[in-house]
């Protein structure tokens, strides 16, 4: 049996509403707060989101910074720029941050960039931030990439036209608020597009070549909870049980990941989001049943698990059939919640496949998941499939 390792966040309270325990939930960083950065999007200051957290600090007589220019899915610089200018300045002991997967992503950077000498650019990779970061707390409004419980932050390299990862533990947070009424107000596209990322996450993670026990949990039920939710998140936005359960499924998606890594879905969705700008949610959401299909053969019986747990196959059904009936729930739902299938749209045409495809095969840290090696020819099919 082989061995493996898992690693999560120290403190997770869910439920709606979970955001009013914000203030006394504090307690738990053990660290003594006279001055934080929250960062925010646009979207909480109508919602008054911000300023019931507001509230909760000043209570408590917390200095709060809010900060809400980080660019949605963030450059490298628009992470250095607002860390110079705005974080660094305030000297905050702790970071909240309330949003979407940007702005989590980029308070898990401010907090190791506080703490460590050492550039953004040379934390790039795997393991290589030196030292821990300052406690960050972290309340996500999508579902969702999951990474509240991640180790990891994407940053976009626009010279390079790719997405990056920064991999490290020091990224985890001290304290995670998930509250799906925080959710209602997601517009359409963005509940469909972070939906199936949430998705992609767990089903990637099932089929890994580094699944284990632990990841092959969390990812069953995240595709159990996410399966039953996310068309009825789409067609009834106010639904506080879909809600719910696609927040929850979100979270497991990224706990999944976190012990087993995701796959050839998402080192194929770098480039259309580093070079073309579709959204990280949107490029996976066009590619999974593409490289599910081309999947299969090589994990039949994880796909049929899969269906089975989304209520789509029964035991008696082969592997062949049930990880069809999975692939083409799969497109069924990218139709209901209108995802573009068109990559033509997005300015891709047939010459930029051979870039695209080295660039995606580059991502070699997802790359080694996939249970099936993709080819330079391989890859650019799979993209030739979303061109007309
Ligand atoms: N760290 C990880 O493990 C991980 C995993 C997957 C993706 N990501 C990264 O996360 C980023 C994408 O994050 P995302 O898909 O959550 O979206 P996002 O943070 O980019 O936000 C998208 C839009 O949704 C709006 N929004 C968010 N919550 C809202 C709400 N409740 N009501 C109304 N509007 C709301 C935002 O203001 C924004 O305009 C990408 O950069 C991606 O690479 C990170
Ligand atoms: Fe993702």
């Amino acid at each position: 049996m082989s061995l493996y390792h898992f690693q999560t966040v120290k403190h997770l309270v869910h439920g709606a509403g979970a955001l009013d325990q914000l203030g006394d939930k504090l307690a738990l960083l053990d660290v003594p707060l006279r001055r934080v950065v929250l960062v925010t999007q646009n979207a909480m200051h109508g919602l008054g989101v911000t300023e019931r957290v507001k509230a909760q600090l000043a209570a408590r007589d917390i200095d709060v910074a809010v900060i809400d220019n980080v660019e949605i899915e963030p450059t490298l610089e628009n992470i250095e720029q607002v860390f110079r200018e705005q974080v660094s300045p305030h000297q905050p002991d702790a970071l909240l941050a309330i949003g979407g997967g940007s702005v989590l992503d980029a308070a898990k950077l401010f907090a190791v960039m506080l703490t460590n000498e050492q550039s953004l650019r040379s934390m790039l990779g795997i393991d290589q931030v030196a030292r821990a970061g300052l406690p960050t707390v972290l309340v996500p409004t999508t579902a969702g990439t999951g990474s509240e419980v991640t180790p990891n932050a994407i940053v976009t390299l626009p010279d390079e036209e790719l997405k990056v990862g920064v991999v490290s533990r020091h990224l985890l947070p001290a304290l995670v608020l998930l509250d799906p009424l925080l959710t209602l107000s997601l517009p359409k596209a963005i509940t469909a597009a972070t939906g199936m990322d949430a998705f992609t996450h767990s089903l990637e993670s099932f089929i890994s070549n580094k699944a284990n026990p632990v990841s092959d949990t969390f990812a069953l039920e995240s595709m159990r909870l996410i399966a039953g939710s996310i068309v009825e998140a789409y067609q009834q936005p106010d639904s506080v049980r879909a809600r719910s359960d696609m927040l929850l499924g979100s979270t497991y998606g990224g706990v999944a990941l976190t012990a087993a890594g995701t796959a050839a879905v998402h080192a194929l969705a770098y480039p259309l989001g580093g070079k073309f700008h579709v959204t990280h949610g949107v490029a996976n959401a066009m590619l999974l049943p593409h490289v599910m299909a081309f999947n299969l053969d090589s994990c039949a019986p994880r796909l049929k698990r899969a269906a089975m747990v989304c209520g789509l196959a029964r035991e008696e059904d082969s592997n062949e059939a049930a990880a069809g009936k999975l692939i083409e729930q799969i497109t069924a739902w990218t139709a209901t919640l209108e995802i573009p299938q068109d990559l033509a749209a997005f300015g891709v045409r047939e010459e930029h496949l051979p870039e695209m495809a080295v660039a995606a095969s580059k991502v070699t840290r997802l790359m080694v998941n996939n249970p099936k090696p993709l080819s330079l020819d391989d890859i650019q099919a799979l993209y030739r499939r979303l061109l007309p």
